[in-house]
């Protein structure tokens, strides 16, 4: 029986991994251990099977006798703890949601319903660190992976509307009070049917450009506005979000010695948990619709074409729809002005599933087969 350490369970990400696990039953048939940087010696959480009493996360002699550490805890945890681990001479399946690791050679991205053959071919060759990508790239794949699987992508764009809790969880209930805070600037107004919409938006921008606006984390209001800018600046004018775009997508297809160009603007809207993104993808030839409809469809179980008109696109196109389900809908699937082979798409999809603990959870079945 696998011996499985849990690190970083009560996190965000974490917390949604042991939730994914215990609908699945995956606690069954492994002997989870739980670690904490925090609460050494207390009760271990109720998953439905005997846990031990929580073990301290840096303490190496008790991650040595895992067989697989999943760690949800992030960074600053993987940097020095990994190194260390490996240097103590462990074996063991490292599975981690962190970028720390993601582009070293001895890891694997991992998004098995796209890359499959990539993770059992590192497997073949004794790999035992497996990563998660970053959660943009992650859905794009999920979403359009059938146009990568027909070779069918000459290059492409990303415009992101990324949700709240890519930045964590205190970013989240900001942006919750940031728009509590200009409903109530103007609550008496709204009352009031007939008060002056421009006295309300007048009140409404004072209030979010008020030094009491909270925006400790975010750094700016991002309720009623957005941040065309996320994660640090690279030299040559990317930020690094836009970078792993590209570079994360071909590591994940094994492309590296051949990249597809991949780039884009990320932007941080108010959404809360589902990450959007919209897409220009130039198609190597002048592929029919209904073909490229058909590939996008069939390639995994959990894409969710919608027709290219309004109706079904506000109802099904929207973090309000896709968050909290398995779910990655694509639509305003058409071919652009520009010609028959420049297509548009758009897709959605909860970035705390797919995006960040489904496929950890997913590469521990895979080592279990
Ligand atoms: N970097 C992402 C974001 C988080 O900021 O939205 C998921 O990888």
């Amino acid at each position: 029986m696998l011996k499985v350490g849990f690190v970083g369970w009560r996190g965000m990400v974490g917390s949604v991994l042991m939730q994914r696990m215990q609908e699945d039953g995956d606690f069954n048939g492994i002997e989870p251990v739980f670690f904490t940087t925090s609460q050494v010696g207390q009760p271990g959480p109720d998953i439905g099977v005997d846990v031990p009493p929580l073990k301290d996360a840096f303490d190496i002699d008790a991650l040595k006798a895992l067989d697989v550490v999943i760690t949800c805890q992030g960074g600053d945890y993987t940097k020095p703890v990994y190194k260390d681990l490996r240097e103590a001479g462990w074996k063991g399946y490292w599975i981690d949601a962190a970028s720390t690791l993601r582009m070293e050679d001895e890891a694997t991205i991992i998004l098995d319903p796209v890359n499959r053959k990539v993770i059992d071919n590192q497997l073949a060759k004794g790999a035992k660190t497996f990563v998660g990508g970053n959660c943009t790239v992650s859905l794009m794949l999920m979403g359009l992976g059938g146009l990568f699987e027909a070779d069918m992508v000459e290059w492409m764009t990303s415009m992101t509307y990324q949700a709240a809790s890519g930045s964590g969880a205190k970013h989240m209930r900001e942006l919750l009070n940031q728009m509590g805070q200009l409903r109530d600037s103007v609550g008496e107004e709204l009352k009031d049917t007939s008060s002056a919409i421009l006295d309300i938006d007048r009140k409404v921008t004072a209030a979010m450009r008020s030094g009491d606006f909270p925006t400790d984390n975010f750094g700016a209001p991002l309720a009623g506005s957005l941040l065309p800018w996320i994660d640090t600046k690279l030299d040559n004018g990317q930020s690094r979000e836009e970078w792993k775009g590209s570079v994360e997508t071909n590591k994940i297809l094994g492309l590296q010695n051949n990249p597809i160009p991949i780039d884009g603007l990320c932007v941080r809207i108010g959404a809360m948990r589902s990450h959007s993104q919209a897409f220009t993808i130039k198609l190597k030839q002048d592929v029919p619709l209904d073909e490229i409809e058909d590939r996008i469809a069939k390639h995994n179980e959990w894409v969710q074409l919608i027709p290219n008109d309004k109706d079904a696109t506000v109802a099904g196109l929207t973090p309000a729809a896709a968050t909290g389900t398995l779910q990655v809908p694509v639509g305003r699937l058409r071919k652009l002005n520009m010609g028959g082979e420049y297509l548009s798409a758009f897709s959605v999809g909860d970035q705390l599933l797919w995006g960040a603990a489904e496929p950890l959870k997913r590469m521990l079945k895979i080592l279990r087969e």
